[in-house]
């Protein structure tokens, strides 16, 4: 069996959206979830996050960065074009209750899982204020759609070339000082992830995170996505994606995908952690 992509379309420099067709997965698949893609027959598996999906239609929306060697060979196909695997849906879904109101905030490529998480706070009711960053004002994606459920969108660029100058979390320290923020759901690079759990800590603030380590099974077997949360080893896998982030040891987290970068650039490989 093989997997139909239907259409493509570039959302920012190296970052496109792929609509898939994957009828099981997009009937079964909830918001937070990811799916291991392979891209060539035998080639590495990457794990990616279903950022959209049409149960009655089937098909399934994935957003890639292309940042290594398999990501980019996605990035050169498009519709008509098959993918040999499409395995999933994979993880625990994001908790979805009626928290109050919730800042989804995405930075970089993250926008793309956040923006997921932000329809089904939504759906349930939610007050979803979305904070979106990126270095540059051409690499901000989601904008429109995170407007269609958010009540509020902020945006902010690293150089200042849109929205607010600064760090998404310039802006939600100041956004929890001017709101009450029941909930925070954040994804991103690690720093910032970090970053946004350093500023609701005070507050205690619920935070969750999206992380991203390496993964190569996706069901629990191999221990590549093993993180440590409050002292205890978890697979973000099958314990995650999504944890308590006062909890999570960045500083591990860190080191494991910084050392999976040196062994790729030796060896020309990609990380697997293309997991947007
Ligand atoms: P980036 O480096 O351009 O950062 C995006 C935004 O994050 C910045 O604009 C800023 O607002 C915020 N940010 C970055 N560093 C920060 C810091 N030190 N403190 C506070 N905020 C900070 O991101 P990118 O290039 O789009 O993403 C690349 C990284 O994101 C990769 O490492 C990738 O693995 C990771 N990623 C993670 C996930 C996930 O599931 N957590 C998903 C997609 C991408
Ligand atoms: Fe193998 Fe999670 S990817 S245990």
């Amino acid at each position: 069996m093989s997997f139909a992509i239907l259409a493509t379309e570039p959302l920012a420099p190296q970052v496109t959206r792929f609509r898939v067709s994957a009828p099981r997965v997009a009937r079964s698949h909830r918001a937070g979830q990811f799916v291991i893609v392979r891209v060539e027959a035998n080639g590495e598996r990457i794990p990616l996050t279903v950022s959209d999906a049409d149960a009655d239609a089937g098909w399934i929306e994935l957003i890639v960065q292309a940042v290594g060697h398999t990501t980019s060979v996605m990035a050169g196909l498009g519709a008509g074009d098959e993918l040999p695997d499409v395995v999933g849906p994979l993880g625990r879904p994001t908790d979805v209750e009626a928290y109050g109101t919730v800042a989804v905030v995405g930075g970089g490529v993250g926008t793309a899982i956040a923006y997921p998480a932000a329809v089904a706070l939504a759906a349930e009711g939610n007050d979803v204020v979305a904070i979106i960053g990126a270095r540059t004002k051409e690499l901000v994606i989601l904008e429109d759609e995170m407007r269609q459920v958010a009540g509020q969108v902020i945006v902010t660029t690293d150089d200042g070339t849109k929205g607010r100058h600064g760090f998404v979390t310039d802006a939600l320290a100041d956004l929890i000082t001017e709101r009450t923020i029941d909930r925070v759901i954040a994804v991103g690079p690690i720093p910032m992830m970090r970053g946004v759990a350093e500023v609701t800590r005070p507050q205690a603030i619920p935070t969750v995170v999206s992380l991203n380590p390496i993964m190569v099974d996706g069901t629990g077997m191999c221990g590549g996505c093993r993180v440590l949360v409050g002292g205890e080893t978890r697979f973000a896998c099958v314990d995650g994606p999504e944890f308590d982030g006062h909890q999570v040891d960045f500083d591990i987290l860190d080191l494991r995908n910084r050392a999976y970068l040196e062994f790729e650039a030796c060896h020309r490989q990609e990380p697997s952690d293309a997991h947007a």
